[in-house]
């Protein structure tokens, strides 16, 4: 293989840039050429397509986003899309592609190989719910972003004694949610992935105020729906002075985390190291701190699951 492609895709992510770095260094190392795609797969077709230089990926390893800008692209899912892209990889000489995504990136990933155009899947994205890997590429900045977002609402909570409700990302992965709210010493988590009895964190917050505490936090993941709704409900039915933040894409952005960096370094070499030895449809990812692969079809059929003892442990920690 003497020339490979690089794409971001989905929701960007704190440590994209790292990644993107870490193929176009290691495959240069290699000897072998790097072209980036804008806009991820709607760049791939409609042809979108750089050469990248060592120097071209030199002072982003700090940065949040992606230098080679994300997109989410539904043209990409029809196998017209899909074969425009691959026509358009032949025609730049590229021979494999490594994708910088979360589970519909992948999904993308999987179909070009499919096609016979050979693609490596490096997770990336905030939620970490990528099966097959215990972290992905900017859960550790973002989880910082919130706890840092959580410090200060608790000083204004504490001086105004009132109760917060914090709605964090995460359409279907409560991982950020838990996270966040262990760290945080949230009263209450919520999550998509465990069903809760409002009647349930009503008596926890009206217990804990008769003995004396006087502010609370509650983190609400957005899969389980809207932090302000959950807000009116909870003032409504324990007459506490009630606020909510809905933290958005603040979470997505900024520096990333000496742990993202370093971990989207690990992959994203990896998943060269993969391309170059004649490897086909494969995810990397981080198991037990060690680098392991697998097929992305095998991969995607599993379910990302959230700790359920980490839950236990903040129901325990938070009585
Ligand atoms: O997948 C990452 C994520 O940040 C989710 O947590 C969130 O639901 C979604 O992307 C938001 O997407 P968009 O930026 O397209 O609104």
């Amino acid at each position: 293989m003497k020339r490979i492609g690089v794409l971001t895709s989905g929701g960007d992510s704190p440590g994209m840039n790292a990644a993107i770095r870490a193929v176009v260094r290691k495959a240069i190392f290699h000897d072998v050429e790097v072209y980036g795609v804008r806009y991820g797969y709607a760049g791939l077709i409609s042809n979108d397509i750089h050469k990248l230089e060592v120097g071209d990926v030199g002072d982003i390893i700090h940065r949040g986003g992606t230098m080679l800008y994300t997109a989410r692209c539904e043209e990409f899912k029809t196998p017209e899309g899909q074969q425009t892209a691959v026509d358009n990889l032949k025609k730049c000489g590229i021979e494999g592609l490594v994708v910088v995504g979360g589970d519909g990136s992948f999904r993308g990933a999987e179909a070009l190989t499919a096609r016979g155009f050979p693609t490596i899947g490096v997770p990336g994205t905030i939620d970490n719910d990528v099966p097959g890997t215990d972290y992905t590429i900017g859960f550790d900045t973002a989880l910082n972003t919130v706890i840092n977002a959580i410090d200060k609402i608790r000083d204004t909570a504490t001086s105004h004694e009132r109760t917060y409700v914090i709605e964090v990302m995460g359409r279907d992965a409560g991982d950020l949610a838990l996270w966040s709210g262990l760290a945080d010493g949230a009263e209450t988590i919520l999550i998509p992935e465990q069903p809760h009895d409002i009647h349930e964190v009503v008596e926890r917050l009206l217990r804990g105020h008769r003995r004396g505490k006087k502010h609370s936090i509650i983190i609400v993941a957005e899969g389980v729906g809207s932090g302000v709704d959950f807000g009116n409900k909870i003032q409504e039915e324990t007459g506490l002075e009630t606020r909510v933040t809905v933290l958005g894409h603040i979470q997505r952005g900024g520096s990333p985390t000496g742990f993202d960096r370093v971990l989207a370094s690990r992959l994203a070499a990896k998943a060269v190291e993969l391309l170059l030895a004649g490897e086909a449809g494969k995810m990397v990812g981080i198991v037990n701190n060690e680098l392991v692969d697998q097929p992305i079809d095998a991969a995607l059929k599993l379910k990302h699951e959230v700790d359920y003892t980490m839950y236990k442990l903040s129901q325990e920690l938070s009585i």
